[in-house]
């Protein structure tokens, strides 16, 4: 690096590797530690993650457990809101978006499809009307039985509930003719590991759907909504995809905006974007 270039911000989330240089200490030494002390860390699918803020903290203070708490604080959101959800999801996104996303690659008849971070199956309920089965994954027990119920409620028998994490799914390899996500990744601390699982998943030639929202600034997202992601720009999404494995990759700006208000009564609408790739056959 030259005296004129700036400095790479410092990452937050670091590996295991990361973490153990920080601590100077080899991964060996860093794993006793992680075994016989209270060090903040969680796997994330298979891999062990840990927030710098947090191991500082841990070191300043004796004990954090902050990187942990962010998804424990956003499963518990969901856990509240699920009953609500559904009136809640009226005044920020309705039916349009749904129909935006499957129309643009509808299931094809006998195929298995899942929906990941499905909430209440706001997507599994449409997609149901395409493919022979539909398996839909969340983090939360509460937003499931909600979908389970409303499935019930409109006879479809074709939609599998699963309690399971995106970022070590609960699905065979090479399972899946589809992969939907909507407003998944923005709750994700690892987006890009949920997307290398969408691809083992998959089976070649398989597509993966994935709508969120575009990159903003309203950092107040992070405390009253359990954002943890402001958005994604294509190019990251672009990238997170490319080094999946996927081709044929797009990442195009939706007609929709996903509408959402703050304590103090500021209404925000945040456009979204949908992005698709192929999982190549061998
Ligand atoms: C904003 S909601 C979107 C729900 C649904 N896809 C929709 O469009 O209405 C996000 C959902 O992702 C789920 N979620 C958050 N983190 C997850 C994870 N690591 N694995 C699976 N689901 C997760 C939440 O429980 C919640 O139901």
């Amino acid at each position: 690096m030259t005296g004129t270039e700036t400095p790479e911000p410092m990452k937050d989330v670091l590996t295991l590797e990361e973490a153990s240089q920080l601590f100077q200490v080899s991964t060996k030494t860093f794993l006793k530690m992680l075994r016989e002390e209270n060090v903040p860390a969680r796997k994330v699918g298979r891999e062990w993650r840990f927030s710098r803020t947090a191991l500082l903290n841990w070191v300043a203070q004796g004990n954090s457990r902050d990187y942990a708490a962010v998804e424990d604080e956003g499963k518990a959101y969901f856990s509240k809101v699920a009953p609500v959800y559904d009136e809640m999801r009226k005044g920020s996104y309705d039916g349009a978006l749904r129909e935006m996303v499957v129309d643009a690659f509808p299931p094809a008849p006998g195929s298995q499809v899942a929906d990941l971070g499905t909430g209440t199956g706001y997507l599994a309920k449409h997609l149901a009307r395409f493919a022979e089965k539909v398996t839909a994954v969340d983090l939360s027990t509460a937003m499931l039985e909600v979908a389970g119920y409303e499935l019930n409620q409109a006879g479809l028998d074709n939609v599998a509930l699963l309690e399971g994490d995106a970022h070590d799914l609960p699905l065979a390899d090479a399972s899946q003719d589809q992969v939907f996500a909507n407003l998944l990744l923005h709750h994700l601390l690892e987006p890009s590991l949920a997307i290398k699982e969408m691809f083992r998943v998959l089976k070649p030639g398989g597509r993966v759907v994935i709508s969120d929202a575009q990159a903003h600034h309203h950092q107040w997202l992070k405390q009253e909504k359990f954002d943890v992601w402001l958005g994604f720009d294509a190019a990251e999404i672009r990238q997170w995809l490319e080094a999946a494995g996927f081709g044929e990759v797009q990442v195009s700006a939706l007609n929709c905006h996903c509408r959402t208000a703050n304590k103090a009564g500021q209404t925000v609408e945040i456009p979204m974007f949908l992005a698709t790739g192929i999982k190549p056959a061998p």
